[in-house]
This record gives structure tokens, C-alpha cells and sequence, in this order.
């Protein structure tokens, strides 16, 4: 399979390394609006190629994946599904537009390709989507964060944001990711509880997600290691979007 790359920082870099490495992949492509973030990558990758645009690799590849901004999801996905092919999308926060949302929906109906979005740096979108499938009375996030992971200052434990997912995600597009993912596995972006906490003590990335339903109850917690590369991004996210890779790849599914 030949895969494009669009983004090539942190999470970018990560998924080019081990997609190289993967028996199933032939080329990668990356691009990125800074060519030298893409040529930095490539350096590092045997079966990379750097291109100028989406436009010229989209023709060879059989999958995109995004991992640059939620720019870029609206500059690119209608593109990139429109030429029927997949789509890996980690900047999940951008479909909290239902406009955008329902445009890329459709033509992904229309030209019978996918759009993947992988869990990303939280735990526990399995069981909220299986939760889903009757009725679900509540879903709440609760994400810790180290204060400079938010790009703020605190000396004491201060909960800075409390509200819905579609306004946790507008106020923080570049943080809360999971808030977007989990909505769209559960009850939306207007109905599912969101909790954003700096606390100058952690060290890691905390996600904390509490549901409770017909099925029962559900608590799911991980603590992340920062991406080495970004410290705002969460090293789990890489690794879910590695995973994604895999099962596109994979004949046997863990769904
Ligand atoms: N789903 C999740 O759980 C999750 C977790 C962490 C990050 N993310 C999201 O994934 C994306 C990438 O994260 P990262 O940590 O690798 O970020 P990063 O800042 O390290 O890298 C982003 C790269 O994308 C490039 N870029 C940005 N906009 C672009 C555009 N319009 N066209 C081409 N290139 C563009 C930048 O130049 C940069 O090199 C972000 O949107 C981030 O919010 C999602």
C-alpha cells in the first residue's frame, strides 16, 4: 500500500517511522506547509518521498493521514475522499463542524471509501461505542494536564474548563482531540461533559472518561507520557494512530 502523510511534526513523524518499517507499506508520501519538516522526516525513512502538495501524491496513494491541523482537514479531506481514497484523521476536534462533518460523510458514502479516526490519547471508545448501542445516560471526560501543556501558568490544582465537548473543543482545538473522538463514539458533541484541569503537580497527561448506561458503568483512565516531540501532544496518540496503520494492513481485526 502506498500511504500519504500530511502533517510531519510530532505525530507525523512517528507514524512515517514505523509505517517505513511496516512489510505492507511500499512509499510514503509527506507533505507539509513546511517543506522542511517533511524533508526532515524523509531523512529518516527509507521509503519516503517528499511532495509540494497533496495534489501530486493523491493520485498513487491508497490511504491519507492527517496529522497537521484542523486547517488542514478542511482544506483536504472533501479532496483527498473525493478521489476515493481513505482517511486518517487525527485533528478529530475539526468535526465538531456538523457542516464539515456531513460533507465529509458524504462523499465518503459517495465514493465508498472510509474516514478512520483512531482513539487517539484516550481509553475506553470501544466501550462507549458498544455503550452507545442502547441507551447511554451520561459521558464525562475529565483530562489533567501539566499547565504548560496548556500554555498557561497556575501554582495550585485549577479546573479551567467545564462545559460541552463542541465548547471545549473551539476553546481548546489544539488540546482536546479526545473530547471530539469520544463525542462522536457516544452522545455527541452537545451532550457529553467535559472537564479541563491544570494541575501544576502532574507530570503526565491524564484522561479520565466516566459513563454510565443500560450497560452498566464504565471508568477508563490513562496516564500519558508527553510526545518527546511535543510535549502538548500525548505519546498514546502516535501509538493509536500506528494502530489505525495496522489494521488498514491487518486481514484479523480488534475491533
Ligand atoms: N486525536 C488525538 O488524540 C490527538 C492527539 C494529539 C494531537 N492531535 C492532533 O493531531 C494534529 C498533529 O499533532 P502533532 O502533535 O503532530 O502537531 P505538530 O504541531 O507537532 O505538527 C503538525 C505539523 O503539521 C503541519 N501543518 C499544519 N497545518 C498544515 C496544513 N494546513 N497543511 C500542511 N501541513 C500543515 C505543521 O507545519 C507541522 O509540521 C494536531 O491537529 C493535533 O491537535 C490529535
Amino acid at each position: 500500500m502506498k500511504l500519504g502523510i500530511i502533517g510531519c511534526g510530532a505525530i507525523g513523524t512517528d507514524v512515517a517511522i514505523a509505517a517505513d518499517c511496516m512489510n505492507g507499506i511500499e512509499t510514503l508520501y509527506l507533505f507539509d506547509k513546511d517543506p522542511a519538516a517533511a524533508q526532515r522526516v524523509a531523512s529518516r525513512c527509507k521509503k519516503a518521498k517528499v511532495t509540494r502538495s497533496v495534489e501530486e501524491f493523491l493520485p498513487e496513494v491508497m490511504v491519507v493521514f492527517e496529522a497537521a491541523s484542523q486547517e488542514a482537514v478542511s482544506q483536504y479531506g472533501e479532496l483527498v475522499l473525493a478521489a476515493g481514497r481513505d482517511l486518517i484523521i487525527m485533528s478529530i476536534g475539526s468535526l465538531f463542524d456538523p457542516r464539515l462533518l456531513k460533507r465529509l460523510e458524504d462523499t465518503a458514502r459517495e465514493r465508498h471509501c472510509r474516514i478512520y479516526l483512531p482513539s487517539g490519547a484516550v481509553c475506553g471508545i470501544d466501550g462507549i461505542f458498544a455503550a452507545s448501542m442502547a441507551q447511554l445516560d451520561n459521558v464525562t471526560l475529565v483530562t489533567t494536564k501539566p499547565p504548560e501543556s496548556l500554555g498557561i501558568q497556575v501554582d495550585k490544582r485549577t479546573v479551567i474548563f467545564e462545559g460541552n465537548a463542541r465548547d471545549a473543543v473551539k476553546q481548546f482545538p489544539k488540546n482536546i482531540n479526545v473530547a471530539a473522538c469520544l463525542s462522536l463514539a457516544g452522545l455527541g458533541f452537545d451532550k457529553t461533559h467535559v472537564e479541563i484541569v491544570a494541575d501544576p503537580v502532574s507530570t503526565r497527561i491524564d484522561h479520565r472518561i466516566l459513563a454510565h448506561g443500560q450497560f452498566g458503568r464504565l471508568r477508563a483512565e490513562v496516564e500519558n507520557m508527553p510526545n518527546p516531540q511535543n510535549p502538548k501532544s500525548s505519546y498514546m496518540a502516535s501509538l493509536s494512530a500506528i494502530a489505525a496503520l495496522h489494521k488498514i494492513l491487518n486481514p484479523i481485526q480488534i475491533i
